[in-house]
């Protein structure tokens, strides 16, 4: 379950993002040396998941004050703003940066905050795999309550995997506990128009751990539930709020709501890192829209006329109502009711 894959690299005071644009047909890794090229990064999705661009926020503010050694507080929460504005719907970017602007407050002198902002990356990040490793363990648990000890075929959306959280996944590292448990059958995974974190980026991570498994397009998802080859569907988080609807890949909603209608369990599996009690709802979720072209053509080819217009929301709002249950480090969430949210979110 260790993966060999790296999206980030620190070496020698080195950070390098490895390039998810160009995969799976080349490894590339770019070098970051400011908290610019963090911000493009991950407004160009060289780096993308949610914990991911949050753990590249942290980074992004460690090279802030690395270069700015003598910056005051205001300057560096306005470059904390700055960076949280790279991408909107994903929370942990915000989270993980209001972070390192309390250990902030926190410093008399400045300069010593870039190695602890490093150490905190680092250790946000093996933490990280902990969580996940929970998590796992839960929607392990969870199975065996509705299927017994049989292996399973299982249905994931976008890239949920090492690519998206730096280390074993969420809704991705559900199985790929369970491929090592040899309780896989076969995985199903949702290519994930327009920017094909299905097809490039799962799997990748897919074929790498030799799991069985086919991509399949988004519309098939009906086909596939309707004769009865799903036993559930994992999915990932961008921001859940107070009453678990839950932000994620556009075409996650869509899914929800087909696995509702063929009784299939569709789970929810993210870091608290991903909650945003401060909304009760997830129609108060900024819904990032990105730029047209990501549809209108396939690299720089032009795949529909150069005349039309397409519209890019990039995330959609998951109902509570078609979710089975929340999967977070705290434990399973059922029902996704206000309460239950901020009972297990708030657990210690
Ligand atoms: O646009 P992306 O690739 O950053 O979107 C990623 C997703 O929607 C993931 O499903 C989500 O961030 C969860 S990652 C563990």
């Amino acid at each position: 379950m260790i993966s060999s894959i790296r999206p980030i690299t620190f070496d020698q005071e080195i950070l390098k993002l490895l390039d998810q644009r160009l995969l799976p047909s080349e490894e590339v890794y770019l070098t970051m040396k400011s908290i610019e090229d963090c911000s493009r990064a991950i407004q160009e999705m060289v780096v993308r998941g949610a914990p991911l661009i949050g753990f590249t926020g942290i980074w992004g503010m460690a090279l802030f004050i690395k270069h700015n050694p003598k910056a005051t507080l205001e300057q560096f929460v306005r470059a904390a703003d700055y960076l949280k504005d790279a991408r909107p719907t994903a929370v942990n970017l915000a989270f993980e940066i209001d972070r390192c602007v309390e250990m902030a407050r926190l410093e008399t002198h400045m300069n010593a905050l870039y190695p602890k902002l490093i150490s905190h990356a680092k250790s946000e990040m093996n933490n990280l795999y902990e969580k996940n490793l929970l998590m796992a363990q839960t929607a392990e648990t969870e199975l065996i309550s509705i299927y017994g000890d049989r292996p399973l075929n299982i249905m994931t959306i976008c890239n949920t995997g090492v690519l998206a959280c730096g280390v074993l996944g969420t809704a991705l590292g559900v199985v790929s506990y369970l491929h090592s448990k040899n309780k896989i059958k076969h995985v199903y995974a949702s290519e994930t128009r327009p920017y094909l974190q299905g097809s490039r980026l799962t799997s990748f991570e897919l074929l790498k751990e030799k799991i069985p498994h086919h991509i399949i397009v988004e519309g098939a998802s009906s086909y596939l539930l309707k004769n009865k080859m799903v036993d559930a569907i994992f999915a990932g988080a961008d921001r859940i709020v107070e009453n678990g609807d839950t932000a994620n890949k556009i075409g996650t909603s869509t899914l929800s709501i087909v696995a509702k209608h063929y009784g299939v369990p569709f789970y929810i599996v993210a870091p608290i890192s991903s909650f945003d009690l401060n909304l009760d709802t997830g129609d108060k979720i900024e819904i990032e829209l990105r730029n047209q072209n990501e549809i209108l053509k396939y690299k720089d080819q032009f795949i529909s006329h150069p005349d039309a217009l397409a519209l890019n929301p990039s995330f959609d709002v998951t109902d509570h109502k078609c979710i089975t249950g929340i999967i977070c480090e705290n434990g399973l969430i059922r029902p996704t009711s206000p309460e239950h949210v901020r009972r297990v979110v708030e657990k210690r």
